[in-house]
């Protein structure tokens, strides 16, 4: 048994994800003493080692091939493309190494006391950590950022063959036949990475359509995409599952699904949960919603004030960029500054091929919430940027409130979504209106284009499509 270890800091941050480190790094700029307990050897967390991060690396090389299957027509033709899965392992985690290196250096240049081991707090003031070595953590503040966990189906045999999105990542070996219990974001970003490996994909999706938070009509032209290249069963479950040697036995309950079919593996991406066992928190009285997520203000305090929260443990949606942003909340009201986290929106991005994107209030939500809004939506068949660069079958959609006359939501289908709705993001911020949108002038030809000539049809001032219906 190694020798305990004590130390006392201003705060401790418990988790080194995105919610972690930036709470860490944010305080310590702010002058105070650190001390960042996480489990890995690294920091990144999840979205580092097996989420956002190698996601994106492999979905890089899936557009690879996939630009390699469709460049025939600009009168490129490639021999038809081979995928060194060993390679792309290898870039992926080249990829990560490096982003981990950098933020070991930005711990250390801001003299952040790093602990490599399991924390567990033992009361109001004080943290266990166990690892190589053990620890006793004295702290007068704490940020608990400890992410989520994959959730699982109740009932599912044990088998090495049933993946969830770290397995998938792992690329370990490529499956013939993969379903994908889920078509949300995961589900889908990882159909795209194993179809370009040559697996046979068949989704499975309980709702009525493909990443179900946007609207129907945005995920359309990636539904037709994608639906001539797997097979794609909505309002479907998976009931029964069975294993045996040689494949996985699905047995599905849905209209247009087959009663069974047989798999090589099966993914299960059907949402994440908050972490908020194992460290101590019940012990602590810190309150938790109905979800099970940690309840916090607009502070990120929880109910034990000196106890701050941020990231997929508080709350959805479950994003890197939402836990930054918290973090820093978090890190400035323990220094003392008044900030509170109050973003008017939180974009989310599918990183599909096409991509999909929105932000603000879906046409949906609005109609929920009897909103009277007045939309613009532009296809990219119309946008002289997108057709060049086989990027047509995109759509931009802006809903404006019919009474203040400001953006209230955005959506986009296509290539680069992800980066465009920042525009709307920062419109929305700045309560900018159509008008406001259609007077910016945008650079010809762009994709970003379609965003200013959606909020064009708004105004009454589009000349790029029909002209508006008289009233
Ligand atoms: P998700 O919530 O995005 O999608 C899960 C899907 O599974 C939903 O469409 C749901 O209707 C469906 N589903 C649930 N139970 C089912 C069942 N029994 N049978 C069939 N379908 C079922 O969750 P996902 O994709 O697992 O992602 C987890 C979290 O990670 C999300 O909160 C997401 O925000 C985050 N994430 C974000 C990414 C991004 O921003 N691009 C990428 C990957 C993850």
């Amino acid at each position: 048994m190694s020798e305990l270890k004590k130390i006392c800091v201003d705060v401790v941050v418990l988790g080194g994800g995105p919610g972690g480190y930036t709470a860490a790094f944010r305080a310590a700029d702010l002058g105070l003493s650190v001390c960042l307990v996480e489990k890995r050897n690294a920091l990144g967390g999840v979205c580092l080692h097996e989420g956002c991060i190698p996601s994106k690396t492999l979905l890089h090389g899936a557009s690879l091939v996939e630009i390699a299957d469709r460049s025939s027509e600009y009168g490129v033709v490639y021999a038809p493309p081979t995928v060194d899965v060993a390679a792309l392992r290898n870039k992926k985690e080249r990829v990560t190494a490096q982003l981990s290196k950098g933020l070991d250096n930005l711990a250390k240049a801001r003299k952040i006391i790093r602990l490599a081991g399991t924390g567990c707090f033992e009361n109001g003031s004080s943290l266990s950590v166990k690892g190589d070595e053990e620890w006793s953590v004295s702290f007068k503040d704490a940020v608990i950022a400890t992410g989520s966990s994959p959730l699982t189906i109740p009932g599912l045999p044990e088998d090495s063959r049933i993946w969830d999105s770290t397995d998938a990542l792992e690329l370990s070996n490529v499956p013939g036949r993969l379903v994908i219990i889920g078509g949300g974001v995961i589900g889908l970003e990882m159909a795209q990475v194993y179809h370009a490996l040559g697996t046979e994909i068949t989704i499975v999706e309980m709702l009525d359509h493909i990443i179900p938070p946007a609207d129907k009509d945005i995920v359309q032209p990636l539904f037709l995409r994608l639906k001539k290249k797997y097979s794609i069963y909505t309002k479907t479950k998976v009931t029964t599952l069975t294993s045996s040697e040689q494949c996985l036995t699905a047995f599905f309950e849905g209209a247009k699904a087959p009663d069974e079919a047989a798999f090589d593996a099966i993914l299960v991406a059907v949402g994440r949960r908050p972490a908020t066992t194992g460290f101590g928190l019940e012990s602590l009285g810190i309150a938790l919603d109905s979800r099970g997520f940690i309840q916090v203000s607009n502070t990120q305090q929880t109910s034990l004030d000196h106890f701050y929260a941020v990231g997929d443990v508080v709350g959805e949606p479950m994003l890197a960029h939402k836990a930054t942003h918290e973090a820093k909340v978090a890190a400035e009201n323990i220094a003392g500054k008044k900030t509170v986290f109050s973003p008017a929106t939180i974009p989310s991005v599918a990183y599909t091929e096409p991509e999909i994107a929105w932000m603000g209030l879906t046409e949906k939500e609005a109609k929920e919430k009897n909103i009277a809004y007045d939309k613009g939506k532009f296809p990219w068949g119309a946008s002289g940027r997108a057709l060049s660069t086989d990027a047509g079958t995109g759509v931009t959609k802006v809903l404006f409130d019919s009474v203040s006359g400001k953006i209230i939501g955005a959506a986009i289908c296509g290539a680069h979504a992800g980066e465009l709705i920042h525009e709307a993001v920062l419109a929305l911020e700045q309560g900018a209106t159509a008008e406001e949108l259609s007077e910016t002038v945008h650079a010809h030809p762009t994709l970003a284009e379609t965003f200013a000539f959606a909020a064009e049809i708004v105004d009454g001032s589009i000349t790029d499509a029909m002209p508006a219906k008289k009233k």
